[in-house]
């Protein structure tokens, strides 16, 4: 690893292909600080869900994580009020928005506590007619709440960059991690019939054409995510545990990638916590650009990075130095 003094950096190898790039910055001085010729062709953006706390992480066993507790581990991020969580978005995703190609998503990731004030604001800034939809996705964690009505599900809206463009996005509805397999008793009833190769089956008419279904390609997958277990439901995924709060699994941020962007995109996550996106980006053939303001959180997403070989540069932090990783 070398590291060089760096302001100002008026380019970066990065613009050459297949490597990432992860900023320590706010979201909004990585926008500004990004080479004007960069575009982010897919956005994920995972920021705090509005809990009025801090979040702690664990990076030493027995620490607890999540919400900062007297047994938790170091402070990971603070994560604001939900009308105080808005107000620091609105600029961040106009400032985004700018940076996006023509044919982009923005996936937002929020749950109940401020997804409903944040859509006011993202349609404001996208224009309503962007909005393409929502993911609904079951980390399957349980209920977290003692009494009353158990929230199970976090919410994705899904953004083009503008309402004009929503036909052109990009999305790969025939990648197998987009289908899912027809209901049983669907396969019983509807797929009766076999082609030469004997695979089963059926043809529906629609607006004067015929359409032709196999049984063995699935149905697209429509959008209740209830197959992508988060990190603590399933010990398998401990694998993948860095110990920062509130990290997501890499099989969700796989799907994302696959379903809105072709390899040789530029994936960006300017709020990336562990670097989970990055790493599905990476693994997936796509370039990303990584970034958060949280000390903790680049320091955990350089060590993942550089734990599964994946080559990066390095801009911004405290002493703004570019470190160069290769
Ligand atoms: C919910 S966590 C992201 C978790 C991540 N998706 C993962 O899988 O690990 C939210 C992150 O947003 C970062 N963050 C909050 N406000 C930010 C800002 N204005 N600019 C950059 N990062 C910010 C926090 O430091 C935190 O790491």
């Amino acid at each position: 690893m070398r590291r060089s003094p760096s302001a100002p950096q008026p380019s970066l190898p990065f613009a050459t292909a297949d490597r990432g790039l992860l900023v320590h910055a706010d979201a909004l001085d990585a926008c500004a600080r990004l080479p004007a010729e960069l575009r982010f062709d897919l956005v994920y953006l995972d920021p705090p869900y509005g809990l009025g706390t801090t979040m702690a992480a664990r990076v030493e066993a027995g620490q607890g994580r999540g919400r900062r507790r007297a047994a938790s581990g170091p402070a990971a991020f603070d994560d604001p009020s939900p009308e105080e969580l808005v107000r620091m978005l609105a600029p961040r995703l106009a400032a985004i928005r700018d940076r996006m190609s023509a044919g982009a998503t923005l996936w937002l990731h929020l749950d109940h506590r401020a997804v409903h004030e944040a859509k006011v604001e993202v349609d404001r800034i996208f224009g309503r007619g962007a909005f393409l939809g929502e993911v609904i996705w079951t980390p399957g964690n349980g209920g977290r709440r003692a009494s009353g009505l158990a929230v199970t599900h976090q919410t994705l809206l899904v953004y083009a960059r503008a309402p004009a463009e929503r036909a052109d996005v990009v999305w790969n509805a025939d990648d197998p991690e987009l289908r899912e397999p027809y209901a049983a008793t669907s396969l019983s009833m509807h797929f009766k019939q076999r082609d030469d190769q004997g695979r089963a089956y059926r043809e529906r008419e629609i607006a004067g054409r015929t359409y032709r279904y196999y049984a063995d390609e699935g149905r697209r997958l429509g959008s209740v995510w209830t197959d992508l277990p988060a990190m603590v439901a399933n010990t398998p995924l401990r694998r993948e545990a860095t110990g920062y709060p509130t990290q997501k699994p890499e099989s969700l941020l796989d799907r994302i990638v696959r379903a809105s962007s072709r390899p040789g995109a530029t994936v960006a996550d300017l709020m990336c916590g562990s670097g989970t996106t990055l790493v599905a980006a990476a693994r997936l053939g796509r370039r990303f650009v990584g970034g958060d303001q949280s000390p903790l959180a680049i320091e955990t997403t350089r060590t993942r990075l550089v734990g599964e070989g994946i080559a990066f540069d390095e801009l911004g932090g405290p002493a703004d130095q570019r470190i160069i990783v290769s």
